[in-house]
């Protein structure tokens, strides 16, 4: 499973790409609204130079027609070809996506929780469909990973070449599961990212061998 950033914020998105694990990065309205004064556009475009070599970099739609959506996309698309335009799952969303598809140009369906708005989405020709594993787990736990699940055997059965990005992760277990499940990208906030380098053990390891060093260096003297 590729790693995704799932932050509007430049310096998470530095520390994650300078880390050498990154594969791309999510934003949504939510996130670009956190940083105050700073125009989505002009975030993307510090994204799309800073990362360099990433697969995609999601942007998303504020439209609610298919023609603004597809305005909106092809602006985004014109800063960077690895800028994917992220659309809402719904009729005018699935519509944008086939159009801007056709085009060769990069989508992300988002806002998805259940196996059939999955497989809409790889029907529209999506390049990744975005299952919310956290949102979903709220209501009801384990379904957000039964949901990752689904989608890979449908699209496995029917092959459909949509990868499934599972989105909306909140700790280690939700990226281990969906990895497991057969997710092809996790997009996760920064903290997740760097709890995945933790464990307690790790820490007491580090602990010892900083100790040992010191016990080493004197035993030079
Ligand atoms: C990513 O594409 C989604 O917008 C994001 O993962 C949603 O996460 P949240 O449920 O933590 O807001």
């Amino acid at each position: 499973m590729r790693i995704f950033v799932d932050t509007a914020n430049f310096d998470e998105i530095k520390k994650a790409y300078d880390m050498g694990i990154l594969s791309g990065v999510t934003t949504n309205p939510s996130l670009i609204a956190k940083e105050t004064g700073v125009r989505y556009e002009d975030r993307i475009r510090e994204i799309a130079e800073y990362c360099k070599g990433v697969e995609s970099i999601s942007a998303e739609v504020f439209g609610e027609t298919a023609e603004e959506m597809v305005k909106e996309g092809l602006a985004f698309h014109e800063i960077a070809p690895n800028v994917t335009v992220k659309l809402p799952m719904t009729t005018d969303g699935l519509r944008a996506c086939r159009i801007l598809t056709d085009k060769g140009i990069m989508t992300n369906v988002t806002l998805v929780f259940t196996a059939s708005q999955a497989l809409l989405a790889g029907r529209a020709g999506a390049t990744y469909v975005s299952p919310f594993i956290g949102r979903l787990e709220d209501v009801s736990k384990g379904s957000g990973v039964e949901l990752i699940g689904k989608i890979a055997a449908i699209f496995r059965e029917h092959d459909i070449k949509t990868n499934i990005l599972a989105a909306s992760i909140r700790s280690v277990d939700h990226v281990e599961d969906a990895a497991l499940a057969g997710a092809h990208v996790g997009t996760m906030p920064y903290k997740v990212i760097e709890s995945l380098t933790k464990h307690p053990k790790t820490a007491e390891g580090l602990a010892s061998f900083a100790a040992d060093t010191q016990k080493y260096k004197s035993n030079l003297k």
